[in-house]
């Protein structure tokens, strides 16, 4: 049987579009007849919401209070092809999933403007797949390929929200023509219908929309700022399950040694695959002078006796929270002085950096704390020349320290970054935030300003800390971090 020859219901249902494998085998009439039916009912009654359902609810009504009567489109996002009929691992778009607790693809969002007040909120959903036209077994979507999907009634009855069929949303968004906003850059078709649908409704409308989707997103990112007691936990959560993964890589370090920096990364991604979604961003794995290069996730290189190993790595929880810990550690064992030298001034840094983290401290004091740190030991050194004030202006430690001491951290690893500089970068710590401490010192190995032996050395600690009533909590703590601390982990650990 020809393409044109199956079954016409299947033909018809060309919304979730079929595998590129091109292999169209043909299905006699008996055969589609015979899969329609003797199917279980599997539907899921009296399901209760899940956990953060009540949270979820919460935020919903502080965005719908931000925005009055306008309508918010928040898509989850869509698969990307990797190559043909693969695609690559899908991970939600954070708004969406920090507004629903939905972490599927393909769905969206609607918050849609009540003439009273307030919002009426529809999830759009992919519904089960329908067992009359094929595409259940068919389609490369359907559920026989890539597995059961909740039911409409299943997923309104755990995310707390009413549900509809993601195949309405186009006509859904068309037929209103309400001033409209959407996070931009995860659904490229429904940023387009909703270009359409401000063009209707002022011509200007459409040179206006960068900076209305952009004032949606940077609101977005002001809310998630501080954390409620469920995110803290779920990012307790992912920092433990981190901590785990830097102990199976001590334990793994003689195959590392044996091997390259990947067995590393692998090691570290078996715990963020069984215990979280995934890493929550490309893990570092970092040998010898390969520490210099603040991102280094090629993570191809040799893991030699006698080199420093960096791993920045963090797992991410299945509800998409990520921890980012950075332990430097001797492969041998034991610090030579000169790396010892180095990592202790590092660590002295972010001892620095931690304890400016307090509530209503100004969020930059933490960076400027372990920055000055950083200049009065390198001056003392004699690796940069006085005064300090005049350094620390010129900001010229910055040669080998080169980053920032640290960034916010939630859902995405360098997280609200979007949001207004005022309540951020120029703001105030408040009780909930989260935030990492990460000084490093990174001499080049072919910078030719420090001596030949320092060169190809870089270190980096970096832990989490929460910001409590009282002052804070490092989240991280479980993991040692002096370079005492770490040579008494690796002799207790890694396997002789
Ligand atoms: N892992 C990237 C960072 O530490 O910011
Ligand atoms: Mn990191
Ligand atoms: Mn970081």
């Amino acid at each position: 049987m020809s393409e044109q020859q199956r079954p016409q219901a299947e033909m018809d249902a060309p919304e979730f579009s079929p595998r590129k494998n091109g292999q169209a085998q043909s299905v006699s009439d008996e055969l589609a007849a015979w899969m329609r039916t003797g199917w279980a009912d599997t539907e899921m009654r009296d399901l209760e919401p899940i956990e953060q359902a009540g949270h979820t609810a919460r935020r919903r009504t502080a965005l719908s209070e931000a925005f009055p009567g306008e309508r918010l489109v928040i898509p989850s996002g869509r698969l990307l092809t990797r190559s043909n009929d693969t695609e690559y691992p899908f991970r939600a778009a954070t708004n969406y999933a920090y507004l629903t607790g939905d972490t599927t693809d393909g769905n969206c969002l609607v918050l849609t403007p009540r003439a009273g007040g307030g919002h009426d909120v529809v999830l759009y959903l992919k519904p089960r797949s329908n067992r009359d036209n094929g595409e259940f077994w068919l389609g490369g979507y359907g559920e026989l390929w890539t597995g059961r999907r909740n039911s409409l009634e299943e997923a309104s009855a755990l995310l707390g929200v009413p549900t509809a069929d993601v195949r309405t949303l186009p006509a859904a968004l068309r037929a209103d023509t309400v001033a409209t906003r959407v996070v931009r850059g995860h659904d490229a078709e429904i940023d387009a219908i909703v270009d359409e649908v401000r063009a209707d409704v002022d011509e200007q409308a459409r040179a206006k929309s960068a900076r209305l989707d952009e004032e949606l997103g940077v609101r977005l990112a002001d809310h998630r700022l501080v954390k409620d007691e469920w995110e803290v936990a779920q990012l307790q959560k992912a920092v433990d399950a981190t901590v785990r993964g830097f102990n199976d890589v001590v334990a793994a370090l003689p195959q590392a040694k044996d091997t390259s920096e990947r067995y590393v990364e692998g090691t570290f991604f078996l715990r963020a695959r069984v215990e979280g979604n995934d890493v929550g961003y490309g893990t570092i794995a970092a040998s010898g002078a390969n520490a210099t290069t603040l991102h280094w996730t090629r993570n191809d290189g040799p893991v030699r006796e006698g080199d420093l190993l960096l791993l920045d790595a963090g797992v991410e929880t299945t509800t998409l929270y990520t921890a980012d810990v950075t332990r430097t550690m001797p492969v041998s064992g034991t610090f030579t002085e000169l790396q010892r030298k180095v990592y202790d001034i590092v660590y002295k840094a972010q001892e620095a950096g931690i304890a400016a983290v307090a509530p209503g401290a100004p969020f930059i004091a933490f960076h400027e704390a372990s920055q000055r740190v950083l200049a009065e030991e390198l001056i003392a050194w004699g690796l940069l020349e006085g005064p300090l004030d005049r350094v620390l202006e010129l900001g010229l430690q910055r040669r080998y320290s080169l980053h920032g001491t640290g960034h916010m951290l939630g859902m995405d690893v360098h997280d609200c970054a979007v949001s207004r500089q005022e309540v951020h970068l120029y703001g105030d710590l408040k009780p909930g935030m989260v935030l990492t401490v990460e000084p490093g010192l990174y001499f080049q190995p072919d910078d030719l300003t420090v001596p030949e032996e320092l060169r190809g050395i870089g270190v980096r600690i970096e832990d989490d800390v929460l910001v409590t009533e009282e002052g804070r909590t490092v989240m991280s703590a479980a993991l040692p971090r002096s370079s005492a601390e770490v040579e008494a982990w690796l002799a207790e650990r890694m396997p002789r």
